[in-house]
Protein backbone atom coordinates (compact mmCIF):
# COMPACT_ATOMS: atom_id res chain seq x y z
CA UNK A 1 0.00 0.00 0.00
CA UNK A 2 1.64 3.37 -0.71
CA UNK A 3 1.00 5.88 1.04
CA UNK A 4 -1.68 7.52 -1.07
CA UNK A 5 -3.70 4.90 -0.85
CA UNK A 6 -3.17 4.60 2.94
CA UNK A 7 -4.24 7.48 3.78
CA UNK A 8 -7.11 7.65 1.69
CA UNK A 9 -7.83 4.35 3.69
CA UNK A 10 -7.66 6.51 6.97
CA UNK A 11 -9.55 9.20 5.36
CA UNK A 12 -12.75 6.26 4.51
CA UNK A 13 -12.30 4.38 7.83
CA UNK A 14 -12.89 8.02 9.28
CA UNK A 15 -15.34 8.99 7.16
CA UNK A 16 -19.05 10.32 8.21
CA UNK A 17 -22.42 9.35 7.42
CA UNK A 18 -25.61 10.57 7.39
CA UNK A 19 -29.18 8.74 7.77
CA UNK A 20 -32.35 10.39 6.13
CA UNK A 21 -35.86 9.21 6.77
CA UNK A 22 -38.68 11.46 5.45
CA UNK A 23 -41.38 10.19 7.04
CA UNK A 24 -45.13 12.03 6.15
CA UNK A 25 -44.95 14.18 9.49
CA UNK A 26 -41.40 14.40 10.45
CA UNK A 27 -38.05 14.33 8.87
CA UNK A 28 -35.02 12.36 11.08
CA UNK A 29 -31.48 12.65 10.27
CA UNK A 30 -28.28 10.99 12.48
CA UNK A 31 -24.73 11.49 11.66
CA UNK A 32 -22.22 8.62 12.61
CA UNK A 33 -18.75 7.46 12.11
CA UNK A 34 -16.93 4.30 12.84
CA UNK A 35 -14.01 5.37 15.71
CA UNK A 36 -11.73 3.02 17.27
CA UNK A 37 -13.86 -0.18 16.03
CA UNK A 38 -16.61 1.23 17.58
CA UNK A 39 -19.59 3.21 15.94
CA UNK A 40 -19.97 6.68 17.28
CA UNK A 41 -23.77 8.47 17.16
CA UNK A 42 -21.89 12.69 15.85
CA UNK A 43 -25.75 14.28 16.03
CA UNK A 44 -29.13 14.00 15.25
CA UNK A 45 -32.35 15.61 14.56
CA UNK A 46 -36.14 15.87 14.18
CA UNK A 47 -38.06 18.39 12.42
CA UNK A 48 -41.84 18.45 11.77
CA UNK A 49 -43.09 18.57 8.51
CA UNK A 50 -46.45 20.09 9.01
CA UNK A 51 -46.03 23.43 8.78
CA UNK A 52 -44.04 23.65 5.74
CA UNK A 53 -47.96 22.12 4.53
CA UNK A 54 -49.39 24.96 6.99
CA UNK A 55 -50.87 22.12 8.72
CA UNK A 56 -50.27 20.95 12.67
CA UNK A 57 -47.06 19.21 13.91
CA UNK A 58 -47.60 15.63 14.00
CA UNK A 59 -49.81 15.23 10.56
CA UNK A 60 -48.69 13.56 7.50
CA UNK A 61 -48.56 15.96 4.41
CA UNK A 62 -48.18 15.36 0.85
CA UNK A 63 -45.12 17.94 0.17
CA UNK A 64 -43.52 18.39 -3.64
CA UNK A 65 -39.84 17.21 -3.43
CA UNK A 66 -38.91 20.99 -3.10
CA UNK A 67 -40.79 21.51 -0.10
CA UNK A 68 -39.24 18.51 1.42
CA UNK A 69 -35.57 19.58 0.47
CA UNK A 70 -36.50 22.97 2.35
CA UNK A 71 -37.23 20.51 5.16
CA UNK A 72 -34.12 18.41 5.28
CA UNK A 73 -32.04 21.75 4.54
CA UNK A 74 -33.54 22.91 7.37
CA UNK A 75 -32.86 20.24 9.65
CA UNK A 76 -29.16 19.52 8.60
CA UNK A 77 -28.34 22.89 9.34
CA UNK A 78 -29.85 22.87 12.73
CA UNK A 79 -28.15 18.93 13.41
CA UNK A 80 -25.04 20.82 12.50
CA UNK A 81 -24.21 17.63 10.21
CA UNK A 82 -21.08 17.90 8.64
CA UNK A 83 -21.19 15.69 6.06
CA UNK A 84 -22.90 14.51 2.69
CA UNK A 85 -22.18 11.33 2.03
CA UNK A 86 -25.58 9.17 3.06
CA UNK A 87 -28.17 6.35 2.87
CA UNK A 88 -31.57 7.36 2.41
CA UNK A 89 -34.41 5.23 3.55
CA UNK A 90 -37.67 5.17 1.12
CA UNK A 91 -41.15 5.23 2.82
CA UNK A 92 -42.94 1.34 2.63
CA UNK A 93 -45.83 3.15 0.49
CA UNK A 94 -43.55 3.34 -2.51
CA UNK A 95 -43.15 0.09 -2.81
CA UNK A 96 -44.66 -3.55 -3.52
CA UNK A 97 -43.82 -6.62 -1.57
CA UNK A 98 -44.13 -10.09 -2.87
CA UNK A 99 -43.10 -12.72 -1.82
CA UNK A 100 -42.68 -15.68 -5.19
CA UNK A 101 -41.92 -18.84 -5.13
CA UNK A 102 -39.90 -19.98 -8.19
CA UNK A 103 -37.98 -23.22 -9.16
CA UNK A 104 -34.10 -24.10 -8.53
CA UNK A 105 -32.22 -22.24 -11.21
CA UNK A 106 -28.70 -21.58 -11.75
CA UNK A 107 -27.97 -18.62 -10.49
CA UNK A 108 -26.83 -16.86 -13.66
CA UNK A 109 -30.63 -17.31 -14.63
CA UNK A 110 -32.31 -16.12 -11.47
CA UNK A 111 -32.86 -12.26 -12.34
CA UNK A 112 -34.52 -13.44 -15.45
CA UNK A 113 -36.84 -16.13 -13.95
CA UNK A 114 -37.17 -13.42 -10.38
CA UNK A 115 -38.37 -10.70 -13.20
CA UNK A 116 -40.45 -12.80 -15.49
CA UNK A 117 -42.45 -13.94 -12.09
CA UNK A 118 -42.56 -10.66 -10.67
CA UNK A 119 -44.78 -9.52 -13.60
CA UNK A 120 -47.43 -11.47 -12.41
CA UNK A 121 -47.60 -9.69 -9.19
CA UNK A 122 -47.12 -6.42 -9.95
CA UNK A 123 -49.51 -4.12 -11.41
CA UNK A 124 -47.72 -1.84 -13.47
CA UNK A 125 -45.45 -1.80 -16.35
CA UNK A 126 -42.36 -3.26 -15.88
CA UNK A 127 -40.42 -0.41 -16.87
CA UNK A 128 -41.84 1.93 -14.81
CA UNK A 129 -40.28 0.30 -11.63
CA UNK A 130 -36.89 -0.27 -9.78
CA UNK A 131 -36.94 -4.31 -8.88
CA UNK A 132 -35.23 -5.66 -6.43
CA UNK A 133 -34.67 -8.83 -4.52
CA UNK A 134 -33.27 -11.29 -2.10
CA UNK A 135 -33.75 -14.88 -1.55
CA UNK A 136 -35.33 -16.37 1.63
CA UNK A 137 -33.27 -18.56 3.17
CA UNK A 138 -34.85 -21.88 3.10
CA UNK A 139 -36.58 -22.93 6.39
CA UNK A 140 -34.40 -26.31 6.53
CA UNK A 141 -31.35 -24.08 6.47
CA UNK A 142 -31.48 -22.93 9.68
CA UNK A 143 -34.20 -24.74 11.40
CA UNK A 144 -33.30 -27.32 14.49
CA UNK A 145 -33.18 -30.74 14.55
CA UNK A 146 -36.73 -30.61 16.09
CA UNK A 147 -38.31 -28.48 12.99
CA UNK A 148 -36.44 -30.25 10.80
CA UNK A 149 -38.55 -34.01 11.08
CA UNK A 150 -41.60 -32.11 10.61
CA UNK A 151 -40.57 -29.94 7.83
CA UNK A 152 -39.21 -33.04 6.07
CA UNK A 153 -42.48 -34.63 6.43
CA UNK A 154 -44.51 -31.55 5.34
CA UNK A 155 -42.11 -29.54 2.51
CA UNK A 156 -41.40 -30.26 -0.95
CA UNK A 157 -37.93 -32.17 -1.05
CA UNK A 158 -34.93 -29.46 -0.76
CA UNK A 159 -34.23 -28.07 -4.04
CA UNK A 160 -36.81 -28.37 -6.06
CA UNK A 161 -38.17 -24.36 -5.14
CA UNK A 162 -36.81 -21.44 -3.86
CA UNK A 163 -38.93 -18.22 -1.91
CA UNK A 164 -37.68 -15.10 -3.14
CA UNK A 165 -38.86 -11.95 -1.67
CA UNK A 166 -39.45 -9.07 -4.53
CA UNK A 167 -39.25 -5.31 -3.62
CA UNK A 168 -40.67 -3.05 -6.75
CA UNK A 169 -40.45 0.97 -6.22
CA UNK A 170 -41.95 2.74 -8.94
CA UNK A 171 -39.65 4.85 -10.47
CA UNK A 172 -41.35 8.00 -10.09
CA UNK A 173 -40.56 8.39 -6.28
CA UNK A 174 -36.80 7.47 -6.48
CA UNK A 175 -36.87 10.32 -9.12
CA UNK A 176 -38.68 12.70 -6.92
CA UNK A 177 -35.91 11.83 -4.07
CA UNK A 178 -33.22 12.51 -6.29
CA UNK A 179 -34.55 15.88 -6.74
CA UNK A 180 -35.04 16.23 -2.77
CA UNK A 181 -31.49 15.12 -2.22
CA UNK A 182 -29.68 16.65 -5.10
CA UNK A 183 -31.04 20.38 -4.22
CA UNK A 184 -30.34 19.58 -0.92
CA UNK A 185 -26.47 18.58 -2.10
CA UNK A 186 -26.91 15.46 -0.05
CA UNK A 187 -24.70 12.09 -2.06
CA UNK A 188 -27.15 9.25 -2.08
CA UNK A 189 -24.88 6.38 -1.80
CA UNK A 190 -28.76 3.93 -2.10
CA UNK A 191 -32.04 3.98 -1.04
CA UNK A 192 -33.45 1.33 0.72
CA UNK A 193 -37.20 0.43 1.66
CA UNK A 194 -37.67 1.35 5.53
CA UNK A 195 -38.41 -1.86 6.17
CA UNK A 196 -35.03 -3.00 6.09
CA UNK A 197 -33.91 0.17 7.80
CA UNK A 198 -36.04 -0.61 10.76
CA UNK A 199 -34.41 -4.19 10.87
CA UNK A 200 -31.05 -3.54 10.54
CA UNK A 201 -31.50 -1.13 13.37
CA UNK A 202 -33.76 -2.81 15.94
CA UNK A 203 -33.55 -6.71 15.62
CA UNK A 204 -30.51 -8.69 17.91
CA UNK A 205 -29.27 -11.87 16.67
CA UNK A 206 -31.63 -14.90 17.44
CA UNK A 207 -33.49 -17.49 16.17
CA UNK A 208 -37.44 -16.92 16.77
CA UNK A 209 -40.14 -14.71 15.02
CA UNK A 210 -40.47 -11.37 15.80
CA UNK A 211 -42.87 -8.52 14.68
CA UNK A 212 -41.70 -5.26 14.98
CA UNK A 213 -44.37 -2.40 14.87
CA UNK A 214 -44.05 1.16 13.17
CA UNK A 215 -46.58 3.43 14.37
CA UNK A 216 -46.34 6.31 12.27
CA UNK A 217 -48.29 9.70 11.70
CA UNK A 218 -50.82 7.57 8.42
CA UNK A 219 -50.19 4.52 8.90
CA UNK A 220 -48.93 1.95 11.51
CA UNK A 221 -46.28 -0.57 9.34
CA UNK A 222 -46.09 -4.32 10.78
CA UNK A 223 -43.61 -6.88 9.96
CA UNK A 224 -42.37 -9.76 10.94
CA UNK A 225 -39.05 -10.77 10.89
CA UNK A 226 -37.49 -14.06 11.42
CA UNK A 227 -33.83 -14.45 11.93
CA UNK A 228 -33.30 -11.10 10.51
CA UNK A 229 -34.95 -11.96 7.46
CA UNK A 230 -38.38 -10.15 6.62
CA UNK A 231 -40.72 -12.59 6.16
CA UNK A 232 -44.42 -10.69 5.88
CA UNK A 233 -45.16 -7.00 6.03
CA UNK A 234 -48.78 -5.33 6.30
CA UNK A 235 -50.15 -1.86 6.10
CA UNK A 236 -52.72 -0.76 8.55
CA UNK A 237 -54.47 2.52 7.20
CA UNK A 238 -54.44 4.41 10.79
CA UNK A 239 -51.76 6.59 12.19
CA UNK A 240 -51.22 8.24 15.10
CA UNK A 241 -52.75 11.53 13.42
CA UNK A 242 -55.69 9.59 13.36
CA UNK A 243 -56.11 9.56 17.18
CA UNK A 244 -55.21 13.46 17.19
CA UNK A 245 -57.79 13.82 14.74
CA UNK A 246 -60.74 11.83 16.71
CA UNK A 247 -59.77 13.81 19.51
CA UNK A 248 -59.79 17.23 18.14
CA UNK A 249 -64.07 16.16 16.43
CA UNK A 250 -64.91 14.38 19.75
CA UNK A 251 -63.87 16.50 21.99
CA UNK A 252 -64.37 19.98 19.69
CA UNK A 253 -60.72 21.01 20.58
CA UNK A 254 -58.17 22.50 17.41
CA UNK A 255 -56.47 19.62 15.83
CA UNK A 256 -53.03 21.06 17.88
CA UNK A 257 -54.77 21.38 20.72
CA UNK A 258 -55.37 17.95 20.68
CA UNK A 259 -51.99 16.68 19.44
CA UNK A 260 -50.66 18.93 22.84
CA UNK A 261 -52.93 16.81 25.02
CA UNK A 262 -52.36 13.55 23.51
CA UNK A 263 -48.74 13.98 23.81
CA UNK A 264 -48.90 15.55 27.40
CA UNK A 265 -51.68 12.81 28.96
CA UNK A 266 -51.37 10.09 26.63
CA UNK A 267 -53.46 7.11 28.64
CA UNK A 268 -52.09 8.04 31.58
CA UNK A 269 -54.12 11.52 31.73
CA UNK A 270 -55.87 9.91 35.10
CA UNK A 271 -60.08 10.23 36.01
CA UNK A 272 -59.51 13.53 34.96
CA UNK A 273 -59.45 12.84 31.35
CA UNK A 274 -61.54 9.67 30.92
CA UNK A 275 -63.04 10.52 27.43
CA UNK A 276 -59.38 10.82 26.42
CA UNK A 277 -58.55 7.72 27.26
CA UNK A 278 -61.80 6.61 26.06
CA UNK A 279 -60.71 7.67 22.89
CA UNK A 280 -57.29 6.83 22.55
CA UNK A 281 -57.92 3.22 23.74
CA UNK A 282 -60.43 3.05 20.63
CA UNK A 283 -58.13 3.91 18.14
CA UNK A 284 -55.27 1.46 19.58
CA UNK A 285 -57.59 -1.20 19.89
CA UNK A 286 -58.16 -1.03 16.21
CA UNK A 287 -54.87 -1.04 15.33
CA UNK A 288 -54.30 -3.79 17.94
CA UNK A 289 -56.85 -6.03 16.61
CA UNK A 290 -55.25 -5.41 12.89
CA UNK A 291 -52.02 -6.47 14.79
CA UNK A 292 -53.15 -9.80 16.50
CA UNK A 293 -54.81 -10.77 13.19
CA UNK A 294 -51.70 -10.49 11.49
CA UNK A 295 -49.68 -12.37 14.16
CA UNK A 296 -52.42 -15.52 14.24
CA UNK A 297 -52.21 -15.79 10.65
CA UNK A 298 -48.49 -15.78 10.36
CA UNK A 299 -48.54 -18.17 13.14
CA UNK A 300 -50.83 -20.43 11.68
CA UNK A 301 -49.48 -20.25 8.14
CA UNK A 302 -45.60 -21.29 9.51
CA UNK A 303 -46.62 -22.76 12.67
CA UNK A 304 -44.75 -20.58 14.36
CA UNK A 305 -44.89 -18.59 17.58
CA UNK A 306 -43.61 -14.75 17.33
CA UNK A 307 -42.03 -14.86 20.03
CA UNK A 308 -41.78 -10.42 20.59
CA UNK A 309 -43.00 -7.12 19.59
CA UNK A 310 -40.70 -4.14 19.09
CA UNK A 311 -42.33 -1.07 18.92
CA UNK A 312 -40.91 2.12 16.93
CA UNK A 313 -42.55 5.30 15.41
CA UNK A 314 -43.65 8.06 17.00
CA UNK A 315 -47.09 6.91 17.44
CA UNK A 316 -45.38 4.32 20.01
CA UNK A 317 -44.32 6.85 22.78
CA UNK A 318 -47.92 7.70 23.25
CA UNK A 319 -48.05 7.26 26.98
CA UNK A 320 -49.43 3.98 28.43
CA UNK A 321 -49.00 2.66 24.79
CA UNK A 322 -46.64 -0.12 25.68
CA UNK A 323 -49.10 -1.20 28.83
CA UNK A 324 -51.96 -1.32 26.94
CA UNK A 325 -50.22 -3.22 23.85
CA UNK A 326 -48.64 -5.81 26.66
CA UNK A 327 -52.50 -6.50 27.66
CA UNK A 328 -53.34 -6.96 24.11
CA UNK A 329 -50.77 -9.06 22.38
CA UNK A 330 -50.22 -11.02 25.34
CA UNK A 331 -46.28 -11.36 24.94
CA UNK A 332 -43.08 -9.42 25.21
CA UNK A 333 -43.33 -6.06 23.97
CA UNK A 334 -40.20 -3.54 23.85
CA UNK A 335 -39.40 -0.01 22.83
CA UNK A 336 -36.83 -0.38 20.22
CA UNK A 337 -33.69 1.14 21.41
CA UNK A 338 -31.38 1.74 18.39
CA UNK A 339 -28.97 4.23 19.87
CA UNK A 340 -27.59 0.71 21.82
CA UNK A 341 -26.16 0.14 18.44
CA UNK A 342 -24.31 3.27 18.80
CA UNK A 343 -21.73 4.88 21.26
CA UNK A 344 -23.73 7.61 23.10
CA UNK A 345 -22.42 9.47 26.30
CA UNK A 346 -23.77 7.67 29.35
CA UNK A 347 -25.76 10.71 31.05
CA UNK A 348 -28.10 10.84 27.80
CA UNK A 349 -28.84 7.01 28.10
CA UNK A 350 -32.54 8.36 29.37
CA UNK A 351 -33.07 10.61 26.41
CA UNK A 352 -32.06 8.35 23.91
CA UNK A 353 -34.14 5.58 24.50
CA UNK A 354 -37.03 7.76 24.56
CA UNK A 355 -35.77 8.65 21.32
CA UNK A 356 -35.22 5.28 20.14
CA UNK A 357 -38.11 4.71 18.35
CA UNK A 358 -38.32 7.46 16.08
CA UNK A 359 -34.88 7.19 15.27
CA UNK A 360 -34.89 3.45 14.09
CA UNK A 361 -35.30 3.76 10.14
CA UNK A 362 -32.56 6.94 10.21
CA UNK A 363 -30.41 4.71 12.78
CA UNK A 364 -30.45 2.05 10.31
CA UNK A 365 -30.09 3.64 7.13
CA UNK A 366 -27.12 5.16 8.42
CA UNK A 367 -25.55 1.48 9.53
CA UNK A 368 -25.44 0.31 6.22
CA UNK A 369 -24.13 3.03 4.45
CA UNK A 370 -21.41 3.09 7.17
CA UNK A 371 -20.57 -0.72 6.17
CA UNK A 372 -20.25 -0.02 2.81
CA UNK A 373 -16.90 1.83 4.32
CA UNK A 374 -15.32 -1.25 5.57
N1 LIG B 1 -44.96 11.70 22.76
C1 LIG B 1 -45.87 11.34 21.88
N2 LIG B 1 -47.06 10.86 22.27
C2 LIG B 1 -47.99 10.49 21.39
N3 LIG B 1 -47.84 10.56 20.05
C3 LIG B 1 -46.68 11.04 19.60
C4 LIG B 1 -45.64 11.46 20.48
N4 LIG B 1 -44.59 11.88 19.72
C5 LIG B 1 -44.97 11.74 18.45
N5 LIG B 1 -46.20 11.23 18.35
C6 LIG B 1 -46.97 10.97 17.14
O1 LIG B 1 -46.17 10.23 16.25
C7 LIG B 1 -46.44 10.58 14.90
C8 LIG B 1 -45.16 10.75 14.16
O2 LIG B 1 -44.45 9.55 14.19
P1 LIG B 1 -43.28 9.29 13.13
O3 LIG B 1 -42.32 10.39 13.19
O4 LIG B 1 -42.80 7.91 13.34
O5 LIG B 1 -44.13 9.37 11.77
P2 LIG B 1 -43.65 9.48 10.29
O6 LIG B 1 -42.44 8.63 10.12
O7 LIG B 1 -43.54 10.90 9.90
O8 LIG B 1 -44.90 8.87 9.56
P3 LIG B 1 -45.06 7.63 8.56
O9 LIG B 1 -44.14 6.56 9.07
O10 LIG B 1 -46.51 7.28 8.65
O11 LIG B 1 -44.66 8.16 7.26
C9 LIG B 1 -47.26 11.87 14.94
O12 LIG B 1 -48.53 11.66 14.37
C10 LIG B 1 -47.34 12.23 16.41
O13 LIG B 1 -48.62 12.64 16.79
MG1 LIG C 1 -41.97 6.69 9.61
Amino acid sequence: MNLSSLLSFFAKKDQSVLGIDIGSSAVKVVQIKKKRGKIVLETYGELALGPYAGIEVGRATNLTPEKSAEALRDILREAKTTTVSAGVALPLSSSLISFITIPQVQDKQLADVISLEARKYIPVPMNEVMLDWSLVPREDSFSTDEENKISANTKEPVGSSQDVLVVAIHNEYINNYQIIMDSSQVKTSFYELEIFSSIRAVIDQGIQAVMIIDMGARTTKLYIVERGVLRSSHIINKGAQDITLALSKSLSISVAEAENMKRLHGLKGGPEYKELTEIITVNLDYVFYEANATLLNYQKKYNKDVSKIILTGGGVLLKGFVDLAKISFQTEVVYANPFAKLETPAFLAEQFSQAGPEFAVAIGVALRRLSELE
